[in-house]
């Protein structure tokens, strides 16, 4: 989604400018701009279609000078991805300009009144409207930019994180926000404003958070001045970020997707530390352990979540029905949103998403809690929305995710899931303590075997250039794999834009099996589970139509190896925690082929990395 770098101090504002929007990239856009006010008060915007690197072109020769700036990455809503459409968006004067993340929905009703105001608009976007409407409302009532933005927000219906600067005022950089992140960056007598922290790190690990329907007012050398829309003020401790350069860099792989699949021991070993206990073999998730009672009576569990997140979800039923014995309704975060979804104060509602900053789960979350439901959240990053919103929860703490493919989100938010369950199972005695006993012991030796795991990658590469002539791919899975074929078969779209589909393989007699001819490759996730024979007889049926056949098994496997053209041997470990290691060939396997195919791996085309929109 869009991303937003504003800066006021002492030093050139354009390279940090700049620097920002790179660190921003990640977001997924199509166009990006920037403006600065220069030592005359003169107020510069300069956008470009495309990347980055096309701005900073464009910008060549220009003055860019300035100690005070904001810039943006701009991911299509309203209006085509152009140069007129891309931000930030002039006022009508050009005495003010404006970035803008989120969406305005009664802009159509602003606009209409402007227009009888004499306004004209040059662009598609609601965000022009918004900063005509702030230069409306200052003139008319004669106010400081800071009282008009908190004026007009007011008025604004939909969701916002915005930056704002004007002509002659060269000590003053304005920004708000609501439904969108925006953090405020705290320097020596400087401000840093992004919508993640990843531009900001590199310069200071003090920031502040803001809360929805709140305006900061930035001046050099002076406090921060947040106030709410109503015009209380407000005080924000400050917060140390525990974030580091390195985190955010390629660190020596040509994609952050391969340096995040590589990445996934260590975040998993993040995720467990301090929570597993090796010497006791017992696990403690503090949130679990003050909220046991809430588990103890809830009647249901909901858990929702989009996308990647959402495969875990899915498995997460698994995993407390069979060790809790709670009944789990899985939710996608769109539908459930919009449905009339019966929810009661006794359920316990668990929102997953990496970033904390989905608006359909965020908005989710919030229909449950209008319900009286308990809301316990599974986010990767520290501060978001959806973190701040719940009632508890457990981080994943995977670090940050840079590339647009989910990679070890997913297996830290199955992480969090399995010793959620067991936790819960063991406390609830569902969950016998001799079995509780043997899966913490294989969880906490899971690294060495995920470590197995990445050596398959070279043998998976070869596999994949086999494979890029493939215009479908199937993938089957049963249990605890079937989120895993999901899961494989989104990678494999979002990168390689190769049509892919998931299916519980045993559903595959019910239509799919119409599909299966000798073009159509198969992967099917069957290490040793409960069902391995009835899946023997599915990798039949395929075998018997010429399917080709990329088989994920368990090492020493028989039956299935005598049919698959080929075979990928993973470590066997506990069925509930075979996920942890299934995923890792689909993950590799994608992104081979992806590359091979000379995709964009870490920017997808049309994708963000996190939806911040509906
Ligand atoms: O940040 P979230 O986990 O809430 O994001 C949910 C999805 O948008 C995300 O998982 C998406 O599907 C990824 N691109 C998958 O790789």
């Amino acid at each position: 989604m869009c991303g937003i770098v504003g800066y006021i101090g002492m030093k050139d504002a354009f390279p940090i400018l700049i620097k920002g929007l790179k660190r921003l990239e990640y977001r997924g856009y199509d166009s990006a701009g920037v403006a600065l006010l220069n030592s005359e008060g003169e107020l510069n915007v300069y956008k470009s279609k495309g990347k980055v690197k096309n701005l900073e072109e464009y910008c060549i020769g220009k003055d860019v000078s300035g100690t005070i700036g904001i810039a943006h990455t701009r991911w299509a809503t309203h209006g085509e991805p152009n140069d007129l459409n891309a931000h930030p968006h002039y006022s009508q004067s050009e005495n003010i300009a404006l970035i803008h993340n989120g969406i305005i929905e009664n802009y159509l009703a602003i606009k209409k009144m402007l227009v009888r105001e004499g306004y004209t608009f040059k662009s598609d976007t609601d965000t022009e409207v918004l900063v005509q409407a702030i230069e409306y409302i200052k003139k008319r009532y004669d106010l400081t930019l800071s009282e008009a933005v908190q004026r007009t927000l007011k008025f604004v219906i939909g969701a916002y994180a915005i930056g704002v600067i004007e002509k002659n005022k060269p000590d003053c950089l304005v920004a708000a926000r609501k439904g969108s992140p925006l953090i405020v960056g705290i320097g020596e007598g400087e401000f840093f404003l992004g919508s993640d922290a990843t531009p900001i790190i590199e310069y200071t690990s003090n920031v502040i958070y803001l809360n929805d329907e709140e305006v900061v007012l930035l001046q050099r050398n002076k406090k921060p001045v947040v106030k709410t829309l109503k015009d209380e003020d407000v005080h924000h401790d400050i917060i140390k970020i525990k974030l580091q350069l390195e985190d955010i860099e390629k660190g020596g792989y040509p994609h952050f997707m391969l340096k995040e699949i590589f990445e996934q021991s260590k975040s998993l070993a993040m995720c467990m530390n301090g929570r597993l206990n090796t010497e006791l073999m017992e696990i403690k998730l503090s949130g679990i352990t003050t909220n046991i009672e809430r588990f103890r009576s809830a009647k249901r569990i909901i858990i929702t979540a989009c996308g990647t997140s959402w495969h875990a979800a899915l498995i997460g039923k698994y995993l407390f029905e069979e060790f809790c014995k709670i009944p789990v309704d899985v939710e996608v975060a769109s539908e459930f949103r919009y449905r009339s979804p019966v929810i009661h104060s006794d359920d316990i509602l668990i929102p997953i998403s990496q970033s904390g900053e989905t608006a359909d789960t965020l908005a989710a979350m919030e229909l449950a809690k209008s319900h009286g439901a308990f809301i316990y959240g599974i986010c990767n990053v520290v501060g978001s929305s959806i973190a701040r919103g719940t009632d508890s929860g457990t981080y994943t703490h995977a670090g940050p995710e840079i590339g647009v493919a989910s990679t070890k989100a997913f297996t830290t938010q199955v992480t969090v899931l399995i010793m959620m369950a067991l936790q819960i199972g063991r406390e609830l005695k569902t969950l016998p303590e001799a079995r509780y006993k043997k899966i913490v012991r294989e969880l906490a030796n899971i690294n060495t075997k995920i470590e197995e795991c990445f050596e398959l990658s070279k043998e998976i590469r070869k596999i994949s250039s086999v494979f890029t002539y493939a215009r479908n791919f199937m993938y089957l899975g049963r249990g605890y794999n079937f989120p895993v074929a999901l899961e494989g078969a989104l990678k494999l779209k979002e990168i390689s834009y190769i049509h892919a589909e998931g299916y519980p393989a045993a559903e595959m007699k019910h239509g799919p099996i119409a599909l299966i001819d000798e073009e159509m490759p198969v992967v099917v996730v069957s290490p040793k589970l409960k069902t391995y024979e009835k899946i023997v007889s599915n990798v039949q049926e395929i075998k018997a139509r010429k399917g080709k056949i990329i088989a994920i098994v368990t090492k020493g496997d028989v039956d299935i190896k005598k049919m698959a053209d080929f075979c990928i041997e993973i470590p066997d470990t506990e069925e509930c925690l075979t996920p942890l290691l299934t995923v890792i060939p689909l993950q590799f396997l994608s992104y081979y082929i992806a590359t091979v195919k000379g995709r964009n791996v870490d920017q997808p085309r049309n994708l963000a990395k996190s939806v911040t929109v509906e």
